[in-house]
């Protein structure tokens, strides 16, 4: 029998939750909600349950993801029959609109990526009963009307200079959700990394869906590419490491791959999503880059940056893949060799081309490929682990590991490294001889504490 539905907040909320899923950028979307609504007064809740108002910051990518998030709508009903004020943020909130009440009647607010500042006056709105629907890409940018940033930052923050895809890959749900292509100016981001660096952030990583389209002018209303962003940011005093995520193949230039070279404070590190190692796939998928030209570009990143951790994304039984095109993907790790990567299985999303390609390929095929495809990303992943045992690097200390006195920091090449050390800080940069390595992990020892 199912239950009767739980009593809407009549009050105004006092306390919230924001809970993110997805990207990186959902991960900052999700810190700036927060520091908006703590600007307003409201404090911030450990739980969901304890809070007047949650925020889910939803992903549309998989429809797992989806899935996930009516979970946790249905899981927000207290004991007494009551339930938080919920909002739906993101980009399911994007892609399915009004929808979503439909489906879920407790939520109260729907807004999506380019809105989340008008949060508060769809609060108001819902209280009153009104329409709290938003998923508007208004022209004057969300990030003008948001509040500056909080006065403690992690020391490794996030930071969007760039929003939006307009490659339109035939499985993907972005361009939709996210909209065009916009860079963030020039000044604005500047201005935020400084705040960002005055607020304890000793690592920045510049986040967009294409990260490394950026472009913008600078104070001199020269025109500037994303590394002429990144050495502008490398001029920082006190900003020690300098990441950024996702890149597209399409927009690694020169000017970025010297950059790797050059640029001191530019960490080791590139994620370059390929997607597939088969030429008709990439083709079918619309990447717009072949398996030899990302080859190549893997191939000059290197000559520029030997050390460099490479990561990548893959997707599994896209329409139509044969064993032969699913083992060329196989080939394309077992040549680049990736520090990490992500895999998934491919997820038909509604509205999308490849929904609708003939020759789905069947959940059984897909779970091997995946299980191969991870069994071979692993083995690499594990020996470039390996490879760091008994090399001496800085490791910036990020959290609290879970015994006492240990502490979790990164490698430069994103690796997680735990520490035991009493006398450093989070927030430092300590130099760390690295004693023995996992798959997921690595162990060290502090050669060298060195004050924030
Ligand atoms: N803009 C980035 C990342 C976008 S989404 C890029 O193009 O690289 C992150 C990853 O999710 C993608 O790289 C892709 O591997 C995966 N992905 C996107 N849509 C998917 C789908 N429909 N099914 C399965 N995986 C998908
Ligand atoms: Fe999606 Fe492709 Fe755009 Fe990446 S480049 S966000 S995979 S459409
Ligand atoms: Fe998901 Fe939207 Fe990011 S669909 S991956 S939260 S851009």
């Amino acid at each position: 029998m199912s239950q009767p539905p739980a009593k809407a907040p009549r009050t105004a909320p006092q306390t919230f939750h924001v809970k993110s899923f997805g990207c990186q950028m959902n991960v900052y979307d999700g810190e700036r909600m927060a520091e908006m609504l703590s600007a307003r007064g409201l404090t911030p809740a450990a739980e969901g349950l304890d809070a007047d108002l949650v925020v889910l910051n939803t992903c549309h990518i998989r429809e797992r993801a989806v899935d996930k998030v009516y979970s946790d709508i249905g899981r927000l009903r207290r004991e007494d029959g009551t339930r938080p004020m919920i909002a739906v943020a993101g980009c399911v909130a994007q892609a399915e609109g009004a929808e979503i009440s439909r489906r879920a009647s407790s939520v109260d607010i729907v807004v999506g990526p380019q809105a989340y500042h008008r949060l508060p006056g769809l609060i108001d709105d819902a209280l009153a009963g009104r329409d709290a629907v938003d998923t508007d890409m208004p022209v004057h940018s969300k990030f003008d009307a948001l509040p500056g940033r909080a006065r403690r930052a992690s020391p490794s923050a996030f930071l969007t200079v760039q929003e939006g895809c307009d490659k339109f890959c035939t499985y993907c749900v972005v361009p939709y959700t996210r909209g065009a292509e916009v860079s963030r100016p020039w000044a604005a981001i500047l201005d935020e990394a400084r705040a960002l660096v005055d607020a304890g952030a000793r690592e920045i990583t510049l986040l967009g869906q294409n990260v490394n389209a950026w472009t913008g002018e600078d104070e001199a209303g020269r025109p500037q590419g994303f590394d002429g962003l990144i050495r502008a940011l490398d001029r920082l005093p006190d900003l020690a490491r300098i990441r950024y995520t996702t890149s597209h193949p399409n927009d690694m230039t020169q000017g970025l791959i010297d950059a790797h070279a050059e640029v001191a404070s530019l960490m080791p590190f590139l994620h370059l999503p390929v997607q597939s190692g088969s030429d008709r796939v990439l083709k079918a998928m619309n990447r717009s880059h072949s398996r030899e030209s990302y080859l190549r570009i893997v191939e000059r990143v290197r000559a520029a940056r030997p050390d460099i951790a490479l990561s990548g994304d893959f997707i599994v039984g896209f329409p139509g893949e044969t064993e032969a095109e699913f083992e060329e993907t196989l080939a394309l790790v077992r040549a680049t060799r990736y520090a990490q990567a992500y895999s998934f299985k491919y997820s038909a999303r509604p509205g999308t081309p490849a929904a609708d390609m003939p020759g789905q390929i069947a959940p059984e095929v897909m779970d091997e490929r995946l299980q191969r495809l991870q069994a071979a990303i692993n083995a690499d992943q594990h020996a470039f682990n390996e490879a760091t045992v008994g090399k001496r690097m800085q490791i910036l200390l990020e959290r609290r590991g879970r015994h006492p006195g240990q502490l979790i920091g990164k490698s430069p090449w994103l690796q997680s490294v735990h520490i035991e050390t009493p006398d450093a800080r989070i927030g430092d940069m300590v130099e760390v001889d690295i004693v023995s390595a996992g798959p997921n992990s690595l162990a060290g020892v502090v050669a060298a504490a060195r004050a924030a």
